[in-house]
């Protein structure tokens, strides 16, 4: 763990959305800035732990746990940043532009960016909290979809992600019922930034987890 500096919560200026509110961003923000607190909070306790250069066998539960949770957090955070970074104001335009290049990648991987998108919505709708996320391999540019459970498991080592959606129900439960999220699913596509993930696909990746100097 890097030990100067915290990590500072970034804004969003996302109002206007299509079929998602900004009752509803106002409170997520809320959530993702909880997130960062407690990075901030874990990191300074766990650095607590280690300044005197070890950690002793009477430390090692508390060191555990709280190291257990920084995962947590810390995905919680670093999501929701790829998640807001990838939604534009006022909403979007629907499904990309044919030429675009997420869509020649969903087609090189999938066969077709229809079949690329029934994976991911497929995914976006099973039971359970947690995230669809798209990610792309860096060593060969494929495109593979995935499920997360809660912030942390499921997440690829290494892998890239180009398009980040939320499905725990706090994304949409002022808006929709909970047995109404493939409604939310269709709002989500409806507000997607194409053109972040095609800067995201030529490996300029947002400014993730800013810490202060
Ligand atoms: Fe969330």
């Amino acid at each position: 763990m890097g030990t100067t500096g915290t990590y500072q919560a970034r804004q969003f200026d996302l109002s206007g959305l299509k079929g998602i509110s900004d009752q509803t961003l106002e409170m997520h923000f809320k959530l993702y800035e909880g997130y960062v607190k407690e990075t901030n909070n874990l990191t300074e306790r766990i650095n607590e732990f280690v300044k005197d250069g070890k950690v002793d066998q009477e430390e090692l539960p508390a060191y555990s746990e709280l190291t257990r949770r920084l995962g947590f957090e810390y995905n919680g955070m670093v999501l929701h940043e790829y998640y807001f970074d990838n939604l534009i104001k006022g909403g979007g335009t629907g499904d990309p532009d044919r030429t675009s290049q997420f869509v020649r990648a969903a087609e090189g991987s999938f066969g077709s960016y229809e079949i690329w998108k029934a994976d991911f919505v497929g995914i976006g709708k099973m039971r359970g909290v947690g995230w669809a996320i798209c990610y792309q391999n860096p060593a060969n540019g494929r495109l593979s979809n995935h499920w997360i459970t809660l912030h942390e498991t499921g997440n690829v080592a290494g892998f890239m992600p180009i398009l980040v959606m939320d499905v725990w129900e706090h994304a949409f439960l002022l808006d929709y019922k909970p047995a109404e999220r493939p409604k939310y699913i269709e709002a989500f596509f409806s507000n997607i930034a194409w053109g972040e993930l095609e800067r995201r696909l030529k490996g300029q990746q947002p400014q993730i987890a800013q810490k202060s100097a």
